[in-house]
């Protein structure tokens, strides 16, 4: 299986090399500039020779200040080399040959359906329903529920569509890896970036239950690499901080301490970026609107997701890029190439030339 998004980059990297301009909405790298506070605080610990081996797990002032907002222990929190870096250790650490997993389509974890199946490991997709704002639909799930289900992933805010499970769904979802003993692991990047607030209930009890969050997408600090996991399995929590000691042994002390810094400041910080991330949402959904492309409202930023009708989202994808604007298409989150998912991370004036010359392709 080809990887469309790693490609694409690749395209990108070559045409910015040959002197090209691209307007670059193929991934989700934000281009909100780092807040002071927490540069600052980076360029302090390196000043204080904070240059050392540090915890595997972690700085535990870090693991406390995530522990509070999760209501959750310390020792129940891992720090990782972002996001991506734990879910990789995760699969590793859960799944066995043999093993059956279920993955929503689209999703962003679909890069991780080759290396699954390198472990003669499974791969169920269930298919989000567009109708239904990109609903997962649980009996249609359950009845993918074998003995030999191992784990559920999914993300939520989604990524690409931008919207959310129903409270009612992810409760089912919550119970069903309860009871059914099948990991859960939840991954959280955009919740930060929700534009509509939606109470979520978290069953952080639940010993299958994982959740996954990073620094990189609200706080804009994707070059930290500060991810992080929070479970209590104190058995998977350990197999973690192993995975963590022999890949990376630890994180840099001072993204580390740029991540606290971060929380601290967190409010102000996650408000500005939603309300940048809001008004270009709006003028791009009225551009969409006005030239009748099909698209769902995301409840989360920076990115759409939008219909471009039937096997021709790659093929629309390279004639955008020939024209110096990059977007992903569906085929990096599911086996659909009907929809591009166009990334907000940059300004209105690009966002709308880009949105023209999509919605001019598309007619
Ligand atoms: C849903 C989701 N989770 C995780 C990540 C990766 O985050 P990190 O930078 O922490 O590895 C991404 C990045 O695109 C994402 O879309």
């Amino acid at each position: 299986m080809k990887d469309v998004l790693a490609e694409i980059c690749e395209k990108v990297i070559q045409l910015e090399k040959s002197g090209q301009r691209i307007i670059k909405l193929h991934t989700v790298d934000p281009d909100l500039p780092v807040d002071k506070k927490i540069i600052t605080s980076a360029i302090q610990s390196l000043k204080n020779g904070e240059t050392h081996y540090s915890s595997s797990a972690g700085l535990l002032e870090l693991r406390k200040s995530l522990a509070r907002k999760y209501n959750t222990s310390s020792d129940n929190v891992v720090i990782g080399n972002g996001s991506r870096s734990l879910l990789y250790g995760l699969v590793q650490s859960i799944l066995d040959n043999g093993d059956e997993v279920i993955i929503p389509e689209p999703e962003w974890a679909h890069f991780l359906v080759p290396f699954i199946k390198q472990k003669s490991v499974t791969v169920f997709r269930v298919p989000r329903d567009e109708t239904k704002s990109w609903d997962i639909d649980i009996n249609y799930l359950k009845n993918k529920i074998t003995s030999r289900t191992k784990l559920i992933l999914v993300s939520d805010p989604n990524n690409p569509t931008g919207t959310f499970l129903s409270s009612q769904r992810l409760q089912k979802l919550q119970k069903i890896s309860r009871k059914r003993h099948i990991y859960l692991i939840y991954d959280s990047a955009y919740s930060t970036l929700e534009l509509a607030k939606q109470k979520k209930i978290l069953d952080l009890k639940n010993p299958f239950f994982i959740l996954l969050g990073t620094f990189s997408k609200g706080f804009a600090m994707p070059g930290f690499r500060v991810g992080y996991l929070i479970s209590e399995n104190k058995h998977l929590i350990d197999q973690i901080i192993n995975f963590n000691y022999v890949t990376i042994q630890c994180l840099p002390e001072f993204t580390q301490k740029a991540a606290i810094t971060a929380l601290k400041n967190e409010e102000n910080i996650l408000q500005k970026a939603r309300n940048i991330y809001s008004k270009r949402l709006d003028s791009a959904l009225k551009i969409l609107a006005k030239n009748h492309i099909r698209f769902v409202r995301p409840k989360a930023a920076p990115f759409i997701y939008l219909y471009v009708g039937k096997n021709k989202a790659e093929e629309l994808a390279y004639i955008l890029i020939k024209n110096n604007i990059s977007v992903c298409p569906s085929t990096a989150f599911s086996n659909c190439d009907d929809y591009i998912r166009v990334s907000l991370t940059v300004g209105t004036k690009a966002i709308t030339k880009a949105l023209t010359l999509i919605c001019k392709n598309l007619k």
